[in-house]
């Protein structure tokens, strides 16, 4: 007999644009941030689009004075900014009031510390009530929006109070939200610590590139079409690089900052994210186990890092977008002698056949001239045989170029002739741009994630094996990075391209970067 697993159910959920099962979200953080920018328009957006079923609630578990009427009035307050001075995430200029009340209905508010025990007795009841009133037990959906030292004690406390076990009837899952873990050390024990609470298919750990349209359509681009997958491999690929500039600094975000650095921040997680898409083997299903385990194998191929394939810099102040800015040693809660990286580049090599002897070349930093990530294959040379005897003194070189963001699309580059009597090659470019083809989606990013782990399909979240193996990956920058204080911070100016140690980098490997933001399917591109 065959017995109906998760997957089963999501993807029939999926396939008949079904609501997610009835469910109770109690966010830890509710107060916070993330709960407000994201989480709680996100569901807004979930609710337009139909997919919460009747029986949906949620709980926030915070500090602080907050009542569930002032949370309600706070989250509304965000949403109508967000509305209307936002970068278009609910395509329109106002708040659908009857979406709001749908949700804001929905909502209670248990003010508390989550470190003490008592607060989980208060959700307990709040939990046994509805329980009571639907007649089974609630579906429950823990999300940590906190900061990540309290990851491993909520999840001791959900356990100490009887919150995690599942019935046939009812799912217990958690949301665990980044940064999990800052090496392989700390990632292992944190692993340990909530496996001894909760079985790895309760366990959804977000990484919100993940969630990010672009990134999901890489997987449908390489396998579902013909034509690249056969390209895809050291004979036809030259080498890889993958850029997340940000036009931003540290921000107020100094205190977490300063023990964190671009490495830890950005690499292992978001850029191995869009590594993992675009160089893992084909999965044998779009399950979550298959999927995850073409990345596990990945991160575990990943040649050790050498010293010399690792640059880190540190802005120091300069002009962004116009405007003059400071550099990182003056940022709130920064050290004025502080070694955080705030930019890293790095070349990695992958130990397989696929992909032995391409390089990847990654980097990514604060206060770069513009924010675009972007992923850029670039393909071998023709041979210039057939050229010989031409003008011909160089080929275009051809690259097929992953918009992430903005301005989100691909293009692939390739040689023209020049109309006229002499033999000219010209760089052209072929380009898709989502917005020509479909309608904007009203979206914050976590839309597709929450709507996931409610239905059940882990195949967005991070299991324990993938996130061990891209920090094992890492390890050995942060260790020689340790041993050695950068002796040159800070080493490039704010609005520049970064440090030119990373120029040098790609250049002992005879390529170079493409220049940031510089839109690689605009015609004439060098
Ligand atoms: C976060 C990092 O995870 O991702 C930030 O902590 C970074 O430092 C952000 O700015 C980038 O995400 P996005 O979606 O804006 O590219």
């Amino acid at each position: 007999m065959t017995s109906i697993t998760p997957e089963a159910v999501a993807r029939v959920a999926r396939a008949t644009s079904r609501q997610a099962p009835p469910a109770t979200l109690v966010i830890f953080g509710g107060g916070g941030d993330l709960t407000k920018r994201l989480v709680v328009p996100a569901l807004y957006n979930l609710v337009r689009a139909g997919r919460l079923a009747d029986g949906f609630s949620i709980i926030g578990v915070g500090r602080g004075e907050i009542t569930t009427d002032s949370w309600r009035h706070d989250l509304r307050a965000m949403l109508d900014a967000l509305a209307v001075g936002g970068g278009g995430e609910f395509q329109a200029d106002c708040i659908d009031d009857e979406a709001w009340d749908w949700l804001a209905r929905r909502m209670t508010f248990l003010p508390g510390d989550f470190t003490q025990p008592e607060i989980y007795d208060k959700v307990k009841a709040l939990l046994a009530d509805q329980s009571a009133k639907q007649g089974r037990g609630p579906n429950v959906l823990f999300y940590l929006a906190v900061a990540d030292r309290y990851f491993g004690p909520i999840i001791d406390r959900l356990g100490g109070a009887g919150l995690t076990g599942q019935t046939h009837e009812a799912w217990r899952r958690v949301i665990i939200e980044k940064p999990f873990g800052h090496d392989v050390a700390s990632a292992q024990a944190l692993n340990a610590q909530i496996r001894r609470i909760l079985s790895e298919d309760q366990i959804y750990r977000i990484d919100h590139f993940l969630g990010k349209e672009t990134v999901q359509n890489i997987l449908v681009l390489r396998f579902a079409n013909g034509i690249f997958e056969p390209l895809w491999n050291r004979d036809h690929v030259n080498h890889v690089q993958i850029t997340a500039a940000e036009t931003v600094g540290v921000e107020t975000r100094g205190r977490f900052y300063e023990h964190t650095g671009a490495l830890r921040d950005m690499v292992p997680n978001h850029l191995f994210q869009l590594l993992a898409m675009i160089a893992m083997e084909p999965p044998t299903s779009f399950s979550a186990n298959d999927v995850r385990s073409k990345k596990t194998d990945l991160f575990d191929a990943i040649h050790p890092i050498g010293s010399d394939d690792a640059v880190r810099g540190q802005y120091g102040a300069g002009t962004v977008l116009g405007k003059p800015v400071r550099d990182y040693r003056h940022e709130p809660n920064v050290e004025p002698d502080s070694t955080t990286e705030t930019y890293v580049a790095l070349k990695l090599g992958v130990d397989n056949w696929r992909w032995a002897g391409v390089p990847f070349f990654l980097r990514t930093g604060k206060y770069l001239p513009a924010r675009t990530t972007e992923i850029a294959i670039q393909f071998r040379q023709a041979p210039y045989a057939l050229f010989r005897g031409t003008p011909i003194e160089a080929l275009p070189r051809n690259f097929l170029t992953l918009r992430i963001q903005p301005d989100e699309g691909l293009s692939i580059s390739f040689s023209a002739k020049r109309p006229g009597q002499e033999i000219e090659i010209e760089a052209v470019a072929m380009d898709f741009a989502y917005r020509d083809y479909f309608e904007p989606l009203s979206a914050v990013g976590y839309e597709t994630l929450l709507y996931d782990c409610l239905i059940g399909d882990a195949m967005l979240f991070q299991r324990a094996d993938a996130v061990e193996a891209a920090w094992r990956a890492v390890q050995p920058v942060l260790d020689n990075w340790a041993a050695e204080r950068p002796g040159d911070f800070p080493n490039y100016d704010a609005g520049s391209a970064g440090p030119e140690q990373a120029d040098r980098l790609i250049a002992r490997y005879n390529r170079a970067w493409l220049p940031i933001g510089a839109g690689l399917h605009r015609k004439n591109r060098e």
